[in-house]
């Protein structure tokens, strides 16, 4: 397939392009080259590239940033995501819109299904929550992928600033009500190549098996690096920032696994990352 992946320079991104180079030919901007908030640059890179497939992996992923700033959050989540929606329906190619855990409010008390019912607290979960219901109106060959707490090697991430903290500080306090599925944007690239050759346009939770907090994920960071700063479980009501994550953010990937679409559990993966970034340092 001749893909589109927005957000090219992005974690994802680049995993895309890393895993699905060698059976699709991929383009893959970042927001430099392709900025999915001007519609007319959106329409001619399709127009012009015309792509079996679009994914939109571009997006402003800074949390606490969308809080400070709601309308640029609104403009590239939202807005962008019109954008691409629209251009990519006008030309009939199908689109993945990858969306976020943080669509939820977190008060569920079991793992949010694909049909459960969103109510973003947070201004990412907002703009993002809208971006989707862009691409379900305007492209009705849509796959929306929601995933959650995604790492890779190069990427700005809870995994590489803990293993980074870990080196700067004698000890650290680590929220530990709040919960997810860590996933290694490797294994969800694999995933999304997977579920667009499925053709079941629909909703879709993609993650990593299993579930962690924040502090159960550092712990088994540090375990697998051998780090052994001490860490201190603590609330989030005493981790001040400006976001709200959900304090149940954890998915159930049940529409995936129905097409046979599985991920490995999350310590696999981190071992398979951390491997990958050790051999990658030298
Ligand atoms: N990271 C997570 O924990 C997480 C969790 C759940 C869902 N997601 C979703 O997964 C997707 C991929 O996330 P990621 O971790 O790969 O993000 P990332 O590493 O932060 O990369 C974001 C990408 O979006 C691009 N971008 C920013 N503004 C843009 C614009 N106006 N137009 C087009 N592209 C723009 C950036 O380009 P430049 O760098 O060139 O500016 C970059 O390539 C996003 O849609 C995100 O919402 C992420």
């Amino acid at each position: 397939m001749n893909l589109l992946v927005t957000g090219g320079t992005g974690q994802l991104g680049r995993a895309i392009t890393r895993l699905g180079s060698a059976q699709h030919q991929i383009t893959a901007p970042g927001s430099a080259e392709l900025d999915a908030t001007d519609a007319r640059a959106v329409a001619s890179a399709i127009a012009e590239s015309r792509p079996d497939l679009v994914i939109h992996a571009g997006a402003m992923t800074d949390v606490d940033g969308c809080e400070h700033d709601p309308k640029l959050a609104h403009r590239i989540n939202g807005l962008g995501t019109q954008n691409v929606a629209a251009a990519s329906a006008s030309a009939g190619t199908p689109i993945v819109y990858v969306s976020t855990n943080f669509v939820f409010d977190g008060s569920l008390e079991r793992p949010y299904l694909e049909f459960d019912t969103p109510n973003p607290i947070s201004l990412y979960g907002a703009s993002k929550l809208a971006g989707e219901h862009a691409v379900s109106s305007l492209n009705p060959q849509h796959y929306i992928v929601r995933t959650a707490m995604v790492y890779d090697e190069t990427g700005h991430n809870f995994v590489n600033s803990m293993l980074r903290l870990a080196t700067q500080h004698p000890k650290l306090t680590i929220v530990d009500d709040q919960y997810g599925n860590p996933t290694y944007a490797g294994d969800l690239a694999l995933g999304i190549l997977q579920l667009i050759q499925s053709g079941a346009f629909g909703t879709y939770h993609v993650t990593n098996a299993g579930t962690a907090s924040w502090h159960e994920w550092a712990v088994k960071i540090f375990e697998l690096s051998g780090v052994e700063t001490p860490t201190e479980p603590i609330p989030g009501s005493q981790f001040k920032r400006a976001a709200t994550p959900p304090a149940n953010g954890v998915l159930d990937n049940m529409a995936a696994a129905g097409l046979g679409i599985e991920l490995p559990h999350w310590h696999d993966a981190l071992e398979r990352y951390l491997h990958r970034r050790s051999e990658l340092a030298g």
